[in-house]
């Protein structure tokens, strides 16, 4: 469940850094923060009194990430109990979602039920974005999940990050429709 070709670069994490609320005290959360490669540009960017989750179903990695990156608060655990998940940790709504999880690999009973907890899970002004790997998006599958995208936000917008081997494609998604 990986799905990783190679370590995320450094354009991917810029642009994905550039949704994060640099004010007041947002609560941003990471679906697969893996080794962390996005996790540091994230945090450069958050406020004092903002909180910074990442939810990662690997264990070998929510340990990793645990000596690696102090700061952030690894939750381990399924994307797709997003919900609960949070309020175990005492949170309501959030901010932002950032997702790196293998959106082209997944069946559509998984797609439906992560996408649906995301948007459950966003303040109505919030961002969700997701990063999927261009070559991958002309498969079933992420033709299907771009297509839930559609039905599930307002908003969704596409950028091209072309500075990573493979390409990232990223959505930047506003307005959950829930
Ligand atoms: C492609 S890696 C992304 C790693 C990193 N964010 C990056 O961009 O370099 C996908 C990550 O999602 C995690 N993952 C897959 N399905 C998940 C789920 N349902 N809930 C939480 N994490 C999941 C995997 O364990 C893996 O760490």
């Amino acid at each position: 469940m990986v799905g990783a070709a190679t370590p995320t670069s450094a354009a991917v994490a810029a642009t994905v850094a550039q949704v994060v609320p640099s004010t007041g005290k947002p609560v941003v959360v990471e679906l697969g923060p893996g080794t962390g490669s996005l996790s540091d540009g994230i945090h450069a960017r958050l406020p004092l009194g903002a909180r910074h989750l990442g939810i990662e179903l690997g264990e070998d990695l929510v340990a990793h990430l645990r000596e690696h990156k102090p700061w952030l608060e690894v939750v381990h655990g399924d994307a797709g109990e997003l919900q609960g998940l949070l309020a175990d940790q005492g949170i309501g709504k959030v901010d932002a979602i950032i997702s790196s999880i293998p959106w082209s690999l997944l069946d559509d009973a998984t797609q439906d039920r992560i996408l649906g907890q995301a948007a459950q899970a966003l303040k109505p002004h919030g961002a969700f974005t997701a990063l999927t790997y261009l070559p991958a998006e002309r498969t079933r599958n992420a033709r299907r999940f771009r297509g839930r995208l559609h039905e599930t936000f307002d908003e969704v917008l596409t950028h091209t990050t072309w500075r990573n081997f493979p390409p990232i494609l990223h959505y930047l998604c506003r307005r959950p429709l829930v």
